[in-house]
């Protein structure tokens, strides 16, 4: 069975949106005009750096095309979290060097570059096995890109991925507001990089290194320029969001919940989102957030990985099945109508019969609304990879076929439970039939919502009407502009049985 989920962007592909340069906020350019075509692999960490490479790209003269066949530079963000990454990245390097050589035959160049978790964990052996690559850069130096773009000029080949001491995001230039408006009224924020965790299967300790939390003001200052740009939707980013902390207001250390609250005060922000979080730094603010705070949205992504006690011991989760559920009630009590979303690993090393059913009764205790599950893929140099008793490859896919359908079962049944509701909806963009939008409803999924019902940006009322394929179909009730965008109650929907479609993060 192919590995994969019931989500909708869980993989990231595709070039990143940016719009073409020369816009009235845009800095004036000496150099001449140069094409990028940036291909992102991955989680929304990589889809927050791809624009924020983008940015810094568009200050060397660079805009970005759609496609590599006319690119001057093709940049390749890559993802390293399961099997195959590296294998994908070559054969699209295979193909790239075709395309570079052809170029090469009409005395015109073409740049390839490597960056994300995949450069950071192979470094010079991509150029060794792809000498067609001029430059590789990681996820901790991409501020170092258009430096590095001025030696490979001068024809070097450039590797980067040293852990940079200077702190990236303040030597990132900040988009403009036409770059910001193009990208849509919801953003990512990243707020936070990096895991201490260590969960035995995960590369990302490795590949991004340990947990470094943005500053307040750094925060702020960023989502205020979102804001005055149209973004009414915030989502921070985090390999480990919660584990975010920092000094606020006074000289109060603060965690997410406080961050988020400060956040919230911003003019526009009408919704907040976060994501990925891990059980642990669930602390009672964030729980409080949840209870208090209007502008986050009842949707959260809690990944739990298995469901046995022995299973997660060997993970190093640091909390049991028992440990999760209660933490699951308290979560619900302070919010009963939130959508629970969740990462699964079936065929971990030494899991039996017994262990997997121990996951499945997980699930059915919590009833998600949406999740991801993966089979276990060793990754070189994690301690999983070297424990004995790896499972079969075929006992893998029967456990996952088997989740995946209680899974999808479960998002189902949340999808036709929204049938009848009433909700408020961020509208995001035109629909493929005229006078259609999509939004999104507080639960994350999207809204086709029929005849001319707003503008881009508004946040209006529906009616569900009925369900399409990962997505809800309805028809205004009220259209009109809401300032805050605080979303309205449901009429009764039940508590945890709430759906969505959002790409899994880590944690
Ligand atoms: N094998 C399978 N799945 C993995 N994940 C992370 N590492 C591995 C691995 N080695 C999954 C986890 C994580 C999600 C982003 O990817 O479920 O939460
Ligand atoms: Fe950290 Fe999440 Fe990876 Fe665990 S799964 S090591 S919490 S990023």
């Amino acid at each position: 069975m192919k590995e994969t989920n019931t989500n909708l962007i869980h993989e990231a592909t595709g070039a990143a949106a940016v719009s073409p340069s020369g816009t009235s906020d845009d800095p004036v350019r000496a150099v001449p005009e140069r094409k990028v075509f940036v291909k992102t692999y991955g989680c929304q960490m990589n889809v927050y750096d791809s624009q924020r490479m983008t940015d810094s790209l568009a200050q060397q003269g660079y805009v970005t095309t759609q496609t590599p066949e006319d690119a001057d530079l093709v940049l390749l963000n890559t993802c390293h979290i399961r099997e195959k990454a590296s294998e994908k990245l070559y054969s699209a390097l295979g193909r790239l060097r075709k395309m570079k050589d052809e170029r090469a035959a009409d005395g015109r160049d073409m740049l390839i570059g490597v960056a994300g978790c995949v450069a950071q964990a192979e470094g010079e052996e991509i150029i060794r096995r792809a000498p067609s690559v001029d430059l590789v850069i990681g996820p901790q130096t991409y501020h170092r890109l258009p430096q590095a773009l001025t030696r490979v000029g001068r024809g070097e080949k450039v590797v980067e991925t040293e852990y940079a001491i200077e702190d990236k995001f303040e030597h990132l230039p900040a988009p403009g507001k036409e770059q910001v408006r193009s990208r849509g009224v919801t953003a990512f924020l990243t707020v936070q990089e990096g895991c201490d965790k260590f969960c035995t299967f995960c590369v990302v300790p490795y590949t991004r290194g340990s947990e470094v939390s943005r500053p307040v003001s750094q925060i702020v200052a960023e989502a205020e320029r979102l804001a005055a740009a149209g973004v009414r939707e915030l989502t921070l980013l985090g390999q480990n969001v919660n584990a975010w902390h920092g000094q606020g207001a006074g000289g109060r250390e603060w965690g997410l919940g406080e961050l988020l609250f400060r956040l919230a005060e911003i003019p526009g922000i009408a919704r907040l989102r976060y994501t990925t979080s891990h059980p642990r730094d669930m602390d009672d603010a964030l729980i409080a957030a949840h209870r208090d705070l209007d502008q986050l949205m009842p949707y959260l992504h809690l990944p739990v990985q298995a469901g046995s006690d022995r299973i997660l011991k060997a993970m190093n989760r640091r909390h049991t099945g028992a440990d999760y559920l209660r933490l699951v009630e308290r979560i619900r009590a302070a919010r009963p109508d939130i959508a629970l979303s969740g990462d699964f690993i079936v065929g971990f090393p030494g899991e039996t019969e017994e262990d997997f059913q121990a996951t499945m009764q997980l699930v059915r205790d919590v009833t998600y609304a949406q999740a991801y599950s993966f089979k276990y893929s060793p990754r070189p140099g994690t301690p999983g990879a070297d424990l004995p008793d790896h499972v079969e490859e075929a006992v893998k896919d029967d456990r996952l076929q088997r989740l995946q359908a209680l899974l999808t079962e479960q998002q189902h049944a949340f999808q036709r439970g929204m049938v009848g509701q009433s909700m408020d909806v961020l509208l995001e963009k035109p629909g493929r039939l005229p006078g259609q939008m999509v939004g999104r409803s507080p639960w994350l999924l999207p809204v086709i919502v029929g005849e001319n019902p707003g503008e881009i940006g508004d946040i209006i009322t529906v009616r569900i009407i009925s369900t399409g394929t990962n997505s809800l179909v309805a028809e205004a009730v009220a259209a009109k502009r809401q300032a805050d965008g605080a979303p309205q109650a449901l009429d009764g929907a039940s508590p945890g049985k709430v759906l969505s479609g959002f790409p899994s993060g880590l944690a």
